[in-house]
């Protein structure tokens, strides 16, 4: 029997175009130099992206995109926002660093005050690796954020941080083998397979009802997906979530990001979320 419908809640995201998307560097199994991007298809699959977010009510503040730093498209990997604190983006490879001042530019000219906006000690990507419910942080390592930013993370949100050990390089941030379906009942999704025993147990645990994605969906980038708790956009090629999504009372919604897949990402990774 399926449940009834969830509530969506109003959101603000931060999207930066991929006007100068390119894949000239490979800092994950994903990226290949040699495969030919289509920038124009780029961009309509990024529009609609954020056209869909905006006729569902949401907000979409914009990133101006920088020459040189081909992967600012993927945006939730600038920083954290969770109640309104800032956590700026240290990134693990020097192709990637200047995007977090890009980042921090934006905080600051969009007015946000100075002593809510943190730089970070240690390396971490941001929303990449960070992901909120209403009870925990949860957080990735073993790929690209430090262990030792997770501790930074919990001094300075004042929430449980809990950290998950990634072990598999496909899967190397946390959004791309989990999502937060509903962050008002801690109700996720992942793809086991990408995580250490350990932290499988810990997900176990925290969440015994949570739905569990298979291989090829996880392959076809379906975890990196954005709720805004009733409305599920993830890549259309992960066909066999819908149904269970479906079934749990949400309404998934099929993006084709098929250009932007080419350097690693997809939808969750363009969308930052502006936690006020
Ligand atoms: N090419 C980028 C990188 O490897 C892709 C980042 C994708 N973003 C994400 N949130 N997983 O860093």
């Amino acid at each position: 029997m399926r449940s009834s419908l969830h509530d969506a809640s109003p959101r603000r995201y931060l999207m930066c175009p991929p006007a100068h998307f390119m894949v000239t560097y490979s800092i994950n199994p994903w990226m290949d130099p040699a495969k030919p991007v289509d920038l124009p298809l780029a961009m309509t699959q990024w529009e609609d992206l954020r056209d869909r977010y905006r006729s569902l009510g949401h907000t979409v503040e914009l990133l101006d995109p920088r020459p040189g730093l081909p992967d600012m498209v993927y945006a939730a990997n600038g920083a954290t926002v969770v109640d309104g604190r800032v956590l700026l983006a240290r990134f693990a490879h020097p192709e990637r660093e200047a995007e977090a001042d890009a980042h921090r530019d934006w905080f600051v000219s969009a007015g946000w005050p100075e002593d809510r906006i943190h730089e970070p000690v240690h390396v971490n990507e941001g929303e990449g690796d960070f992901a909120v419910t209403s009870s925990y942080v949860l957080a990735g390592r073993g790929f690209r954020s430090s262990p030792l930013s997770h501790g930074e993370a919990q001094e300075f949100f004042g929430r449980p941080v809990v950290g998950l050990d990634l072990v598999d390089p496909r899967y190397y941030h946390l959004d791309t083998a989990l999502s937060v379906l509903d962050d008002a009942s801690d109700e996720v999704m992942y793809y086991p397979g990408a995580f250490s025993a350990g932290s499988r147990a810990v997900l176990a645990r925290l969440f015994p009802n949570a739905l569990i994605a298979r291989e090829r969906d996880a392959a076809a980038f379906g975890l990196n997906a954005v709720s805004d708790g009733r409305h599920v956009l993830l890549p259309q090629a992960a066909v066999g979530l819908f149904e269970p999504l479906r079934d749990r009372g949400y309404e998934p919604i099929g993006m084709d990001l098929g250009e932007l897949l080419k350097g690693g990402g997809s939808v969750k990774c363009c969308t930052q979320e502006l936690r006020e």
